[in-house]
């Protein structure tokens, strides 16, 4: 196994957890200890947190990300977010067609895709989430499933923004389940995503393109995926919670991509 070339991505999905001061104090007590060197770190908190979050991480190696926005810039969307929005509040990173956003709030391929091309004709870089279901995994059908959502939310991304993309494959029954994905299953459909994209794209694209995993990553099992050069780093979510297991994540790829 080779270590990643690409720049390692580690990004924390808080979903629908933390208030401000919890936030802000987690941030407090990451910034008290030495962040890896060669690992860039994002924070994704709720909308209510950015603005604060975004202050606090000014000046620091840490990333601010969204979970979620709506494509146009502004208008009649209630309770939605726009990218204009996002950049606002200092939000470098946005995660798009989660999982969850896909099954509780009926996020489809075609939305997905609009608010892909939306993010990044703003400048803000997606996080873009695939992965199938536990029924389509047994019917064979993984890689099909997340060539279709691969099709979709990239059809709108114009050829010369291509590149600078972060594509997270998260298997639905890996996220939150205590059972994560083999290294060897995660790497086969982040090598597929890689020839997807440079098919659609080019090689000069695919060699921006950062494939994360996530479901059920911890300290204790992030290497079995960031071990191999297809995948450059993980989405996480319960244990993103706590300071301290997210560090755990942060330094044994540190560790992993500083080693000679
Ligand atoms: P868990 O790390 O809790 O399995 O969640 C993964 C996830 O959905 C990150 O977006």
């Amino acid at each position: 196994m080779m270590a990643p070339m690409r720049r390692a991505i580690l990004a924390a999905n808080w979903k629908m957890n933390m208030t401000l001061a919890v936030g802000r104090a987690f941030v407090e007590e990451l910034l008290a200890r030495p962040l890896p060197a060669g690992v860039e770190v994002v924070l994704c908190p709720p909308h209510t947190l950015l603005h604060s979050l975004g202050k606090q991480l000014k000046g620091t190696s840490l990333k601010l990300g969204a979970q979620n926005m709506y494509f146009e810039e502004s208008g009649a969307f209630t309770g939605e977010i726009s990218p204009l929005m996002l950049q606002d509040a200092g939000v470098d990173y946005v995660i798009l067609g989660h999982s969850e956003r896909r099954a509780l709030f009926q996020e489809d391929d075609g939305l997905v895709g609009k608010k892909v091309a939306a993010a990044m004709a703003r400048g803000l870089g997606p996080i873009f989430c695939v992965g199938e279901t536990l029924k389509e995994r047994e019917g064979g059908e993984t890689l099909a499933v997340v060539e279709r959502q691969l099709s979709g939310g990239l059809a709108a991304v114009p050829r010369e923004q291509a590149g600078e993309l972060v594509i997270a494959y998260e298997p639905v029954w890996a996220i939150g389940s205590g059972r994560a994905a083999t290294g060897e299953d995660a790497r086969e459909v982040a090598a597929f995503i890689r020839r997807f994209y440079r098919d659609q794209f080019g090689r000069e694209a695919e060699a921006g393109l950062r494939v994360q995993y996530g479901g059920s990553v911890k300290g204790a099992n992030i290497r079995e995926f960031t071990g191999y050069p297809e995948i450059d780093g993980a989405l996480v979510g319960g244990a993103s919670l706590k300071a301290g297991s997210w560090y755990e994540i942060l330094q044994a790829v540190g560790q992993q991509v500083s080693a000679p």
